[in-house]
């Protein structure tokens, strides 16, 4: 199955697709509040394919591979994975950096939050993003997240935000 938008195709990912992830997963800039600026190995970009393949199957949603309409090629993820040991499922993107600035996280991740809710039957998200991530927050709370916690988790400072189906 896919979501549409706008601009934008919510796609599952096949296992093979990993490699036209890989571009974004390697980008020093697109990794800075994830790995402080660590590329992924091969090996990681391939595990987190194959997980999304798995969670839409175990569980009806995951971290939906995002394209555009004009050529279907991969530009980042938006969706609902497992973060850490939370009962509740993360919702979280990553955009390839040519494409920043353009509305394109919310876009996709209010049509992620809408099937998460109306079809997949989750009550609850959070989302959490590196103090720092300024543009990650302010995704949060267009969506209509609410800020619930600020923590620390091995050195760094988190902002944890989450909201309920309506
Ligand atoms: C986070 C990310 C997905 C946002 O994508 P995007 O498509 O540019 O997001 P949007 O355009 O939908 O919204 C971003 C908002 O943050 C704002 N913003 C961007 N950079 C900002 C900054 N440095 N400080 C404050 N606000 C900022 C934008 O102005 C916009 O808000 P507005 O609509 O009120 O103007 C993108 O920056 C990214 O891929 N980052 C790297 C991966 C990452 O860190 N993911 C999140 C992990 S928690």
């Amino acid at each position: 199955m896919a979501l549409e938008t706008e601009r934008l195709i919510l796609d599952e990912w096949r296992v093979g697709d990993w490699e036209t992830f890989r571009p974004i997963a390697t980008d020093a800039e697109v990794m800075r509040y994830i790995t402080g600026g660590v590329p992924w190995s091969d090996e990681q970009v391939r595990r987190f394919v194959e997980r999304q393949v798995e969670m839409q199957a175990e569980r009806g949603y995951c971290r939906w591979r995002l394209a555009k309409k004009e050529d279907e090629a991969t530009i980042g993820f938006c969706g609902l994975g497992q973060w850490r040991e939370e009962r509740d499922p993360e919702i979280g993107w990553w955009l390839a950096r040519r494409e920043w600035g353009k509305g394109l996280a919310t876009e996709a991740a209010r049509a992620a939050l809408r099937d998460a809710f109306e079809r997949a039957g989750v009550r609850r998200v959070i989302s959490v993003a590196r103090v720092e991530n300024a543009a990650s927050i302010r995704v949060m709370e267009k969506l209509g997240l609410r800020r619930e916690r600020e923590f620390e988790l091995e050195g760094l400072r988190l902002v944890r935000y989450g909201g309920e189906r309506a």
